[in-house]
């Protein structure tokens, strides 16, 4: 595949980036991206914050580096607390990109620029990205609803090629719903630079979740999942009016979608049946966190066949379309 402004940009050979998905995208999952030629990155953030993450995240970080020298970087939700402090590690490690989501990425643009950090800032509306755009961002994913995990309400399709015009020359990374080449392929002619996924690297051999979660990801037809504020309520997690989480439908969202008003008085309740559901690695309440594309995975593989295949079969997409192109009819 020739190279993108974004493969110039990160001095990676694919271009796809890792999702920096919470707590589950660790080392083993960024290192084999990057090892792979893809940009591999950790989820530095968690939703129950604890005192040894700093040490956690520099572990983690190093722990990468053991296995590769390929650049990678390490992703924060702005709206979780202490992101300052797990964004200091990452600018202390001198990681190649931290991938800013979920808040105002501009207090942060400017030391990593100082330590010669990149910055991905990832957005779900028009005016997020020329707002990051113009905060200095290197790159800007631009994230559809068809998106794994928190996300608005915008589809990549028509979102990506706004988000392209918007903030050109600054490379746009589309999000949300690519799974395979084809996905790869579209991307790219939508004008994006290169990929986001997560989803798909949920069902991999390194992703550092339960078993169970990968197969019920690789199980899972595009029919399975549900954008729902549900979880949030329920768990109190901190994100940003206008985004809510896609996870796999189960019986806690058959229950509690679209019941936004009642969950708070029932949280002590709800909360204490999510915890006992993680325990009990109960499918029916836990949640999955899956975008509509867990419908083109269908097998649990290691991550580095899977940048390699997603590529393969990108240019094969593209070289099948060039030459229908070239063998079409001529004007004049
Ligand atoms: C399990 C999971 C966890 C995620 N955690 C985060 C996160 O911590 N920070 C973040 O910015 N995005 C997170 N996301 C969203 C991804 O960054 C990305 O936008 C999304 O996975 C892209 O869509 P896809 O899942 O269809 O590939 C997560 C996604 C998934 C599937």
């Amino acid at each position: 595949m020739p190279s993108t402004r974004l493969t110039e940009l990160l001095g990676i050979d694919r271009p796809i980036v890792g999702a920096p998905m919470a707590g589950t995208a660790t080392a083993p999952l960024a290192a084999a991206i990057s090892a792979a030629g893809g940009f591999g990155t950790i989820g530095a953030s968690t939703s129950r914050w604890t005192a040894d993450r700093p040490d956690w995240l520099r572990a983690q970080i190093r722990a990468v580096r053991r296995v590769t020298d390929r650049p990678f970087g390490v992703g924060f939700i702005l709206s979780y607390p202490n992101a300052d402090d797990l964004v200091a590690v990452a600018i202390a490690e001198r990681v190649a990109a931290l991938c800013l989501s979920f808040g105002d990425p501009a207090p942060f643009i400017a030391d990593a620029r100082a330590a010669g950090i990149k910055t991905l800032v990832q957005v779900q509306t028009l005016a997020q990205a020329r707002a990051a755009a113009a905060a200095g961002a290197d790159a800007i994913a631009a994230q559809g609803a068809e998106a794994g995990g928190h996300t608005g309400a915008l589809g990549t399709l028509s979102f990506v090629p706004a988000a392209v015009d918007a903030v050109s020359p600054l490379p746009v990374i589309a999000a949300g719903g690519i799974a395979d080449g084809r996905g790869l392929a579209a991307a790219l002619m939508l004008g994006a630079e290169g990929v986001w996924m997560g989803t798909r690297f949920v069902a991999s051999v390194e992703w550092e979740g339960e078993a169970w979660r990968k197969d019920r990801v690789a199980a899972a037809s595009t029919d399975d999942t549900i954008w729902t504020l549900a979880y949030d309520l329920a768990s109190e997690l901190p994100f940003p009016d206008g985004i809510g989480g896609r996870v796999l439908r189960n019986a806690f969202t058959d229950a509690w979608h679209g019941r936004e008003a009642e969950i708070a008085g029932r949280r002590v309740e709800l909360q204490r049946q999510l915890e006992t559901a993680e325990t009990d690695a109960d499918p029916r309440d836990a949640a999955v966190w899956a975008g509509s594309g867990a419908g083109l995975i269908h097998a649990v593989e290691p991550a580095a066949d899977i940048v390699r295949r997603v590529v393969a079969e990108a240019e094969r997409c593209l070289a099948r379309w060039g030459a229908r192109v070239g063998a079409g009819p001529k004007d004049g």
